[in-house]
């Protein structure tokens, strides 16, 4: 183990994140009832030019009267490319309350486009004497955010949540796909004459859950565009989940469920979780460094993971 300790990300739950555009009102409501763990509402894509403004009212009028529950509430801003985004960052820290806890910023392609958002919310936080700290999530999708992956990650203590975008991702890399995320019709190996499909997002995602592993920010998965493939939604969750991310988007509410699914660590690994640490603590209390459970060395890296899993569970439970 290097001298410097891997910091934990943040315990709180991040199954699900589900989107909704700003300038859709009449899904606020539908949001707020949902399962979904965090909301992330748009003022970007999915909000055209000419609903830029309206929809920042929207979204600072529903932060402010809708009763959001014990979810996580995120705004994403426009891009630091566009006229827009210090406008959504004024008003949304301005006019918003409590109830706003993130920003996410999309189309991160360097750590200095985070410092520089960093600078605004921390000057108009202590000018409007705000005294819960505004959170920040990123979204990786573009050939400069993934070659600057570690340096993002890195680039600010509110930074709590990293995804990875996979349409904008696809389109700056110049990646010839069909289908937003997933499995794509011409990324496979040949043996014997037969199609074996393989992961175009594999290497992203690895190194996203790397850079987010060494800096304790959340590795999260984006969209899956076609939302009437759940058996697709669920096999690219299971990938996602099996190389380290937390949670996927939803981009429409039949996705939540799916996501909760794989996410939510399972009975039998909450309890396997839960044998681990009290094993590890009778081997402590023997002086011993190390134990064997169901034929298996539990060792520190073990206590960790289970450490995780059972503080996730017990999050999700108090979440209901
Ligand atoms: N959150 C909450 N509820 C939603 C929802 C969302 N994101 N999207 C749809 N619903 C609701 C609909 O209002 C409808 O409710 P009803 O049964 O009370 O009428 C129900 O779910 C079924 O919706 P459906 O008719 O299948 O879809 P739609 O045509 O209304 O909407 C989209 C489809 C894709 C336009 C919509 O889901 C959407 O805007 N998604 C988010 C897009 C987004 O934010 N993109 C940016 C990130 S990539
Ligand atoms: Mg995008």
């Amino acid at each position: 183990m290097s001298f410097r300790i891997q910091p934990a990300a943040p315990a709180r739950p991040n199954r699900c994140q589900l989107f909704g555009p700003g300038s859709n009102t009449k899904l606020f409501p539908k949001m707020a009832a949902s399962a979904a763990d965090v909301i992330n509402l748009d003022l970007e894509d999915s909000v055209a030019p000419s609903d830029k403004d309206v929809a920042r009212a929207n979204v600072i009028e529903a932060l402010n009267t809708v009763d959001w529950g014990n979810k996580y509430m995120s705004v994403r801003i426009n891009g630091l490319d566009t006229p827009y985004w210090y406008r959504d960052v004024v008003d949304l820290l301005e006019q918003a309350g409590d109830s706003l806890d993130q920003i996410m910023i999309p189309k991160v392609g360097c750590a200095e486009d985070v410092y520089a958002v960093d600078a605004l919310v921390t000057a108009i936080e202590t000018a409007k004497g705000r005294t819960k700290p505004i959170s920040f999530e990123v979204i990786i999708e573009s050939a400069a955010g993934i070659a600057h992956v570690e340096a993002i990650a890195a680039s600010s203590p509110r930074l709590q949540a990293m995804s990875l975008g996979a349409a904008d991702f696809a389109a700056s890399m110049g990646m010839q796909t069909t289908g937003i995320g997933g499995t794509q019709e011409n990324y496979y190996m040949l043996r014997e004459g037969e199609k074996h499909w393989s992961d175009p997002w594999h290497w992203a995602q690895t190194a996203i859950v790397a850079a987010c592993r060494t800096h304790g920010v959340l590795p999260v998965d984006g969209p899956f565009g076609d939302f009437s493939d759940d058996d697709g939604y669920i096999a690219q969750a299971k990938r996602s989940a099996t190389l380290g991310m937390v949670g996927k988007w939803a981009i429409h509410p039949k996705q939540i469920a799916l996501a909760n699914e794989v996410f939510t660590p399972s009975e039998e690994a909450v309890s396997e979780a839960r044998e681990i640490l009290a094993a590890m603590e009778t081997a402590k209390a023997n002086g011993e460094g190390a134990t064997v459970y169901k034929g298996r060395l539990v060792d520190i890296a073990s206590i960790k993971q289970a450490e995780v899993i059972v503080a996730q569970a017990e999050l999700i439970a108090q979440n209901g």
